[in-house]
C-alpha cells in the first residue's frame, strides 16, 4: 500500500458534455467521487491522500464556471465536514488561499480546526494551488530566514521541503491523473521527484473504488529503485 496518495481529479466537464449536461453537473457528480475516494482510502488504511481541487491556473475559466466551483467547495464543507469528523479524517486546505472569498476561508479554517485531532487519515485539499507557487512562496520563506540568520549555505533539500505546502507528508507514492491527459499541469512539481505515476482514461465522476483499487494493485507491481540497482549485484 502506498503511504500517500495524490490525484488529479480531471474529466468533470467532458462527463457532462457527453451526457449533454451543463459542465456543472460533472462538478457535482465530482464531488460524490471525492467522497467515495476519501472513504476507501481510510478503508485501505492509506495515511495521506492529496486532492488537487482547483489549480492557480483555473482561476483563467469562465467566470461562471470559477464562482460555480468555489459555491461547490462551500456547500462540499457545509454538508461534509461532519462525516469526515465521524470518520477520523483531519483536512487541511493548502494553496493561495488569500486570494479565495472570506466565508469560504472561515470555512476551510472551522473545518481544519473541527478535524485537527483526527488521525486515521490526512487529507488536503489543493486550491487555488500550483507547484510552481508553492517552489516560490517556499523559496521567498527560506530567503526571508537567510536574511535574518545570514548565509545561504545552510540551505538543502530537507530546508527546503520544509517550506512547501505540503511540509507535514511524505512525498506522495502513487500519482493518479483520471480524465485521459498524462501530464502533471503544474500540481506538486517537487513532491512528485520519484512518484509513481498512474494514468486513467476514466472520467473523475466514474472514478469509483474498483478503479482506485486497480490503481493501488497496479502500484503494488511497481519495483521502485529510487535511482538504485534493482537486486543486488553480483558482477558488473
Ligand atoms: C476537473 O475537471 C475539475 C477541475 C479542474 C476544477 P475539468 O473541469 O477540468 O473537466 P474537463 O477536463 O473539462 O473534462
Ligand atoms: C488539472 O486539471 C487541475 C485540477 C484537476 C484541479 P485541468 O483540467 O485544469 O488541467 P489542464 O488544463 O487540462 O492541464
Ligand atoms: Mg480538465
Amino acid at each position: 500500500m502506498p503511504r500517500h496518495v495524490a490525484v488529479i481529479m480531471d474529466g468533470n466537464g467532458r462527463w457532462a458534455t457527453a451526457r449533454r449536461l451543463p459542465r456543472a453537473a460533472g462538478h457535482s457528480r465530482g464531488v460524490d467521487a471525492v467522497r467515495s475516494t476519501i472513504e476507501t482510502c481510510a478503508q485501505r488504511g492509506i495515511e495521506f491522500l492529496t486532492l488537487f481541487a482547483f489549480s492557480s491556473e483555473n482561476w483563467r475559466r469562465p467566470t461562471e464556471e470559477v464562482s460555480l466551483l468555489m459555491r461547490l467547495f462551500v456547500s462540499s464543507l457545509q454538508r461534509e465536514v461532519g462525516r469526515l469528523v465521524e470518520a477520523g479524517v483531519r483536512m487541511r486546505v493548502v494553496g493561495q488561499l488569500d486570494s479565495l472569498e472570506p466565508e469560504l476561508r472561515r470555512l476551510i479554517d472551522e473545518a481544519e480546526q473541527r478535524t485537527a485531532g483526527n488521525q486515521r487519515l490526512q487529507l488536503t485539499v489543493c486550491a487555488s494551488y500550483g507547484g510552481r507557487w508553492d517552489i516560490v512562496q517556499a523559496a521567498r520563506g527560506l530567503v526571508q530566514r537567510a536574511a535574518r540568520e545570514g548565509g545561504a549555505e545552510q540551505i538543502g533539500e530537507e530546508e527546503f521541503a520544509a517550506g512547501l505546502a505540503l511540509s507535514f507528508a511524505p512525498d506522495p507514492d502513487l500519482l493518479i491523473r483520471t480524465g485521459g491527459e498524462r501530464r502533471i499541469s503544474n500540481f506538486l512539481l517537487w513532491q512528485l521527484a520519484y512518484t509513481e505515476l498512474y494514468f486513467s482514461d476514466v472520467l473523475w465522476p466514474d472514478f469509483d473504488s474498483d478503479q482506485l483499487d486497480t490503481a493501488l494493485r497496479w502500484f503494488a507491481q511497481r519495483e521502485r529503485r529510487f535511482g538504485r540497482v534493482a537486486k543486488p549485484v553480483t558482477r558488473l
